[in-house]
């Protein structure tokens, strides 16, 4: 084999490569009645940030480079290169090792004919990592469904590469109850909280793997405005698109989709969708929904009036018209696996995600 040869698939991945974003999405409704609560949000949110249609496009694309110019793309959206890392707001991140290992296992000892269905699969090795690791298997159902995606899109070999495993050893000592109270605690207002009004402040988490990826923001401020304020780091060295601030933002209006941010705790204190968030955040591609409390939010959009944890995922990009193209210039009842790229209407360079 040449080294620009690509390897055969494995029986395994042409199985997982037969179901697209709709597959996907009735397995993971099927998994969340077996998710602890601990980890609903935060698998749904991973699910958004790593999108298998988006993937798919970029991996049957004549020309990556141009889409991504043409997506405005900038960061780093693909699991190949964050494989050990795309998942630590999970807390079954802290299982990853002996998750990663039995779901290899799973895929090299495959046998096509005697294939369960995708949920079922998921679910049986969540079990198997449970019992070997004497933990309720509703706190690794999460991340195993989260690798199985990984392996889907980022391939067998890369995906049973050695890679390292990144998890602030205090925040591992917590338990499942641990986390969920803390994400619903509010900030204290002091003595006289009670009559405060417009100057309570609130505290937003965006890291819960690091105690310090904390920021303070006023009452029912949107939560950039709040970012912006936090001066502790050199956060353009950390990721090119912080401006300012942890999260990323260029507009400020809803006119970029910069600042889309996943809510893992306290997403009934952010205001509800307004109009245009709900529209733009739709255009982007990075929810399709009528809530108004969904799980993304524009970061500068979302109002809070209590604290919340969120978190920042690693790229953006505007992709929801032209997925939607893609999908309806297909047959009917016909999953997307070979988009074509259009080679016009290249747009402003950018960073993206290759
Ligand atoms: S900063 Fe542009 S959409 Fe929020």
């Amino acid at each position: 084999m040449t080294t620009t040869e690509t390897p055969a698939k494995t029986p395994f991945e042409n199985f997982l490569s037969e179901h697209g974003e709709e597959a996907w999405s009735a397995t993971m409704t099927t998994l969340l009645r077996s998710i602890h609560d601990v980890d609903k949000n935060a698998a749904q949110i991973w699910f958004y940030f790593f999108p298998l249609s988006l993937f798919e496009a970029f991996a049957h694309a004549d020309d990556p480079e141009l889409l991504a110019q043409r997506l405005l793309m900038r960061g780093n959206c693909q699991l190949k290169d964050q494989i050990d890392t795309s998942h630590t707001f999970l807390y079954g991140h802290r299982y990853w090792p002996e998750v990663k290992s039995a779901v290899t296992n799973h895929a090299t000892s495959f046998n096509l004919a005697e294939a369960r269905s995708l949920s079922d699969q998921i679910l049986s090795v969540a079990q198997e990592v449970a019992r070997k690791s004497k933990v309720d298997p509703s706190l690794v159902v999460g991340i195993t469904a989260v690798a199985f995606m990984t392996m889907q899109q980022a391939g067998l070999g890369a995906f049973q590469a050695p890679g390292k495993m990144l998890l602030d050893k205090k925040h591992a000592r917590k338990s499942p109850d641990q986390v969920l109270r803390e994400r619903a605690k509010d900030d204290s207002q002091g003595l006289l909280g009670f009559l405060k009004t417009i100057d309570k402040k609130w505290t937003v988490t965006y890291d819960e793997n690091d105690e310090a990826a904390k920021y303070r923001m006023n009452n029912i401020q949107d939560l950039a405005w709040g970012a912006a304020n936090d001066q502790s780091r050199n956060w353009r060295e950390i990721d090119p698109r912080r401006s300012e601030g942890p999260i990323p933002v260029e507009c400020r209006s809803a006119s970029c989709g910069t600042c889309w941010v996943g809510i893992l705790g306290g997403v009934e204190k952010l205001s509800d969708v307004a109009a245009r968030e709900g529209k733009k955040i739709k255009e982007f591609g990075y929810i399709d929904t009528a809530e108004p409390k969904p799980l993304i939010r524009l970061a500068c959009q979302a109002q809070t009036h209590g604290a919340v944890s969120i978190v920042i995922p690693p790229w953006n990009a505007v992709f929801g018209k032209y997925l939607r193209s893609l999908k309806q210039s297909l047959p009917e009842g016909f999953e997307s696996k070979t988009p074509v790229v259009n080679k016009q209407d290249p747009v402003a360079s950018n960073d993206h995600c290759n």
